[in-house]
């Protein structure tokens, strides 16, 4: 006889056997998932079978425990070496996640290129094998030890790992995954997390270390389960706008390694191309001579990267001021211009306001706070903020310039990138080293940094006209 489905709550843990939208016992929305048959059983024998037998795994002192490092290999790509904390570690399971077409597919193909001497197992389950065969060629990825399996059942793909003994495995995506004893179809929660888990498992008994890519849906979740975020090593998410070539890969969790690192990508005709420069590549078609732009450095984990702030403030045609921010955080935005608007002394309530961070980085540090207040300003007055002129600095709340970390790292990148002059806190004054061709101005709040930036900076020059 089959057995009857049963369901529990991610949530809360509540048991039915029938399926609500929304949890019965805690009140949740979509929490209820399918629970494995055989998990089931077991768990109710489990406890009295655990009192009975012999204690095998006994509990030790931390002192005694194996206290090895982990064992890392360099995927031959170094932005995805550094995002995963210097290299992939042996027997660690990481989900790529991202939005459909952004490439990750692209990302893990080429890195079974440049992989040295290791065997690679790419299960693909959304294209097929000449799909694949087709997409390797253009990247030159053609090689005796990456072995391909067009497959989606996890029992066949459980036995393919263990017959061909691989050191990487890609699954691309597990979305397509399915264990046949459930009843629930490939993508649901219940399928994802138990693929994942019997995944796992073989990856920490085999030795393997295995890549998952996981699509992200309009919400920005894994698609339905963010249990996922849970379960592996490692979360690695490739981020971009489709239009623009470019893309970011951040670490949202690591076991082993930081998770402020992020590794910078282009997209070519060949593929993902690193880009060890991303400032440069930020910085580049930069408009001369125009209002509401200004430069500023944040700090992605250990590396300083400059980024150009935009900004435009234009008279409310309607009602109510229309206010936009892209690439900054909203409400930070809308706090900067209520301190404009009282400590500054500037009046923008009867203006829209659209802010825009170039190349799709997302600034979440308060050291961009200066920047964009300056570009504010200089879009407000029309005047031009002086092109090799950058700000950092934390704006707050009663308008005072506050002070930032890693100064002189960031100081150090600026003029590495030709900038002349960098507006700064002035109390870290003291600390700031001498930079050759640098010229620092130091200010206490957001009335001092407009008249350094903008009051001694020219009108914006109108075309002229040739007659
Ligand atoms: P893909 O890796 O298939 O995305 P995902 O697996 O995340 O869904 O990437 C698809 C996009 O990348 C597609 O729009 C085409 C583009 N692309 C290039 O621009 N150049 C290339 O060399 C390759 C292989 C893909
Ligand atoms: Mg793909």
């Amino acid at each position: 006889m089959k057995e009857k489905t049963k369901f529990f709550c991610t949530e809360c843990g509540n048991e039915t056997f029938k399926w609500f939208g929304r949890c019965p016992a805690c009140g949740q929305w979509n929490t209820l998932v399918e629970a494995p048959a055989e998990q089931a059983a077991k768990s109710r024998s489990g406890a009295v079978k655990a009192a009975d037998a012999p204690l095998l795994n006994r509990p030790r002192p931390i002192t005694d425990l194996d206290g090895q490092e982990e064992l890392r290999f360099s995927t031959g790509l170094g932005e995805l070496d550094r995002v995963l904390g210097g290299g992939a570690v042996i027997g660690s399971i990481v989900l790529v996640g991202g939005a459909p077409g952004i490439g990750k597919s692209t990302l893990l193909l080429q890195i079974c290129g440049r992989l040295e001497g290791q065997t690679v197992l790419y299960v693909t389950g959304e294209e097929s094998a000449r799909q694949l065969k087709l997409r390797a060629r253009r990247l030159g990825v053609e090689k005796e030890r990456v072995l391909v399996l067009a497959e989606t059942n996890l029992d066949n793909i459980l036995r393919a790992i263990e017959d061909s003994k691989p050191d990487v495995v890609i699954i691309d995506s597990i979305q397509t995954v399915f264990n046949g004893d459930l009843s629930s179809g490939p993508g649901s929660v219940s399928q994802v997390k138990d693929c994942t888990m019997a995944l796992m498992r073989a990856a920490k008994q085999g030795g393997f270390t295995c890549f998952v890519v996981g699509h992200v849906n309009k919400e920005g979740a894994i698609a339905g389960p963010k249990v996922l975020e849970h379960m592996v090593d490692c979360v690695l998410y490739f981020e971009g706008d489709r239009a623009l070539s470019y893309r970011i890969l951040r670490a949202a969790k690591n076991r082993f390694g930081s998770t402020n690192e992020i590794g910078v990508f282009e997209m070519a005709d060949k593929g993902l191309v690193e880009v060890p420069n991303p400032s440069e590549m930020l910085l580049s078609g930069r408009p001369k001579n125009s209002p509401g732009t200004c430069v500023t450095c944040v700090m992605e984990g250990s590396r300083p990267i400059l980024a150009e702030v935009q900004a435009l403030v234009a008279p409310s045609g309607y009602g109510s001021a229309r206010r936009n921010s892209n690439g900054f955080d909203y409400n930070r935005a809308m706090l900067l211009l209520a301190v404009l608007e009282k400590r500054g002394g500037f009046s923008l309530s009867s203006s829209d306001v659209y802010i825009n961070v170039i190349g799709g980085l997302e600034l979440d540090e308060p050291a961009a706070d200066l920047a964009t207040v300056l570009s504010i300003v200089s879009s407000a007055k029309d005047r031009v903020i002086p092109y090799n002129t950058t700000a950092i600095g934390e704006v707050g709340l009663t308008g005072e310039i506050r002070s930032v970390s890693a100064l002189n790292q960031r100081l150090t990148e600026v003029a590495r990138l030709g900038f002349q002059r960098c507006v700064i806190p002035a109390h870290v004054r003291g600390e700031v080293k001498r930079i050759e061709g640098l010229e620092i101005v130091s200010v206490r709040n957001v009335r001092e940094a407009v008249r350094a930036v903008l009051d001694e900076a020219p009108e914006r020059q109108q075309p002229t006209r040739r007659n």
